[in-house]
């Protein structure tokens, strides 16, 4: 009945609305997937019925609350990297020391909120999880409260004890992530902080406050250097790191030449065990998930401790097997090692 309108709802997902010189309207969750020719982009309020006419004049876009698109460039620019994600880990070097950077003052409401919790429950999926587990014993130290570390995934179906004091810290880069919002949500009577790379996410507005972890965009599917920020703002809430002792080891991260044969050793197996425990555990599990992710190789990451308890019958003459050693405990990783 209406053959020139387009009519769009949302619910739960982020949506935005592009409009160019010759009318056409563009709809897309995200601004930076809008063609560079939009003028002007408005976003969409959940719940709320909207009409795109072909009749509608842009000159009136300013009069309608629209805003005037800028077309985010920059972080599409490939440069001379091969690809999205090589650029992002070699960002690193750059935004990592401007992230240590960050004045104290942006934590404070974080870690007021933190203070006053009785306990600190932080979540996040995937690699978000994992950088939340490396923040949880910091956090645990610094706050000497309990805190407990789940997959939102797994939290959303689970009703946890917690009181009116206790504080949800949520772990995404995108702040999109459906499990991790539904969590947020599901426990939307307790104080929440989103920990998050993305401003004006819909993240960063169901949860009480935010810290943002200045990764810059992040492009590439895979996540690389918003997870070095979210453990690092995460410990950053806790008790902030030893900037001299990150900048040192920054040029580690890089340096894919160090990693070349190690690579060249892996890239050929049909599956891998990567074990570590203590401090390295969440990185071996992040590790697996990367390999698995990436390099298309089965790769089961383990605590070494767990690993005599049962999946040690995976083990052949073929297997090969990566570890992480946590110095602090490095005769107990080694021990674990040998037994494979
Ligand atoms: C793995 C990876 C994913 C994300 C996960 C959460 O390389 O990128 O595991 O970490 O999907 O995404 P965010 O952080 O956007 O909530």
């Amino acid at each position: 009945q209406e053959p020139n309108s387009l009519f769009l709802i949302r619910a739960g997902s982020p949506a935005v609305i592009g409009v160019d010189d010759t009318n056409s309207y563009y709809i897309s969750s995200d601004l930076t997937a809008l063609p560079e020719n939009t003028r002007f982009f408005r976003e969409v309020s959940e719940h709320t019925l909207y009409c795109l006419d072909a009749g509608y004049d842009h000159v009136l876009a300013e009069l309608y609350d629209w805003t005037y698109f800028k077309p985010i460039t920059e972080a599409y620019d490939l440069g001379n990297f091969p690809d999205y994600m090589t650029k992002e880990i070699f960002h690193q070097v750059a935004s990592l020391p401007q992230l240590l950077k960050q004045p104290s003052e942006d934590y404070s409401v974080a870690k007021d909120l933190l203070l006053s919790a009785d306990q600190i429950i932080l979540v996040g999926c995937g690699s978000a999880f994992y950088a939340a587990m490396v923040g949880a014993s910091v956090l645990e130290e610094a706050y000497k409260k309990p805190v407990r570390v789940m997959s939102a995934g797994e939290l959303q179906y689970q009703q946890i004890h917690c009181t009116k004091e206790t504080v949800l810290l949520a772990v995404s880069q995108s702040g999109e992530t459906a499990d991790t919002l539904r969590c947020v949500q599901r426990y939307k009577h307790l104080k929440s902080i989103a920990i998050c790379n993305t401003a004006n996410s819909t993240l960063s507005k169901i949860c009480t406050t935010e810290v943002a972890i200045h990764a810059g965009k992040e492009i590439s599917v895979a996540s690389t250097k918003a997870v070095t920020h979210q453990a690092l703002t995460l410990m950053n809430l806790g008790n902030p790191i030893s900037r001299g002792a990150v900048l040192k080891n920054i040029d580690t991260l890089v340096n894919f030449k160090k990693f070349e044969t190690l690579c060249g050793m892996l890239v050929s197996q049909y599956s891998l065990i990567a074990l570590s425990r203590g401090h390295l555990l969440p990185s071996i599990l992040e590790t697996a998930l990367k390999i698995k992710e990436l390099a298309y190789i089965h790769t089961e990451g383990l605590s070494a401790s767990e690993f005599k308890h049962g999946p040690l019958a995976l083990i052949s003459s073929s297997s090969t097997c990566l570890a992480f050693i946590d110095e602090t405990i490095e005769d107990k990783i080694v021990s674990n090692i040998k037994e494979v």
